[in-house]
């Protein structure tokens, strides 16, 4: 199936009206007519994946605690949206089970960022990768796979080629020295990067390799605008209807 990608991807469901990765975030994101979100999964203590951004609970629930030392059990007691607004009130922290599904009721296609906690690379692509293959449908486009870290990219390969993975970059920190190297090895779909971050030479270097470029986080019709000219295929943003205004 060829990858059919949007100008605009939902970033964490879209987080500038919703909770960002809740189940109410992902239905408002429907509800503006998004065709794709994008959101991040790591694994709680005991092996459950849950759509979750941070490694630890802070900026989200107010519990200064790590994800990696509770299991869903606790998670689940979480609240996710008071720290967006009372009417969020009582969100929880959904696994990637429950997100999934939202999004195939609601008919919306998938980006996966597999963001796992240090040390559990390999077992957090094993656990998406087979939780998604047994969940998600054969008639809609396949989940696009994207990770900063190699190790879930390799695996991602290696449990479901056919699956279409994204490369991600981030050019606000040093760039892996190896990222060339590994880019090629891996045989992404798209080059997903920093656009607030990149250099017109680096996004010139990325084009060269004549893959879609995705570009995170977007929020800025103008640079979505600049982008786009230089011929970036899409962002994402936790904004959409500002970049759509621009299309
Ligand atoms: O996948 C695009 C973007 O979400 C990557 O950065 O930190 O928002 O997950 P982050
Ligand atoms: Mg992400």
């Amino acid at each position: 199936m060829t990858l059919k990608l949007p100008k605009i991807i939902g970033h964490r469901g879209v987080r500038g009206y919703a909770p960002e990765n809740t189940l109410v975030g992902f239905h408002t994101a429907a509800d503006m007519g998004m065709t794709w979100v994008e959101f991040d999964v790591k694994l709680t203590k005991d092996g459950i994946p849950i759509v979750f951004h941070d490694d630890n609970f802070k900026r989200i629930t107010g519990l200064d605690a790590d994800v990696k030392d509770h299991s869903y059990e606790d998670i689940a007691e979480m609240d996710a949206g008071r720290h967006f607004g009372e009417s969020f009130i009582g969100e929880p922290i959904p696994t990637l089970e429950n997100v999934l599904d939202v999004c195939i009721d609601r008919g919306m296609n998938v980006n996966i960022e597999i963001k796992p906690c240090a040390g559990r690379e390999v077992e957090t692509a094993e656990v998406v990768l087979d939780e998604a293959s047994r969940i998600w449908p054969e008639d809609m486009q396949p989940p696009l796979i994207s990770s900063f870290k190699y190790p879930c990219l390799e695996t991602a390969f290696d449990m479901a080629p056919n699956w279409p993975r994204g490369f991600l970059i981030n050019e606000s920190e040093e760039l892996d020295e190896n990222w060339r190297k590994m880019l090629e090895y891996l045989r992404p779909s798209t080059i997903n990067f920093n656009g607030n971050a990149a250099t017109d030479e680096q996004i010139h270097e990325y084009l060269e390799y004549d893959l879609p470029l995705l570009s995170y986080t977007i929020n800025d019709a103008g640079l979505a605008a600049d982008l786009f000219h230089m011929g970036v295929h899409g962002v994402f943003s936790d904004y959409p209807d500002l970049i759509e205004d621009i299309l």
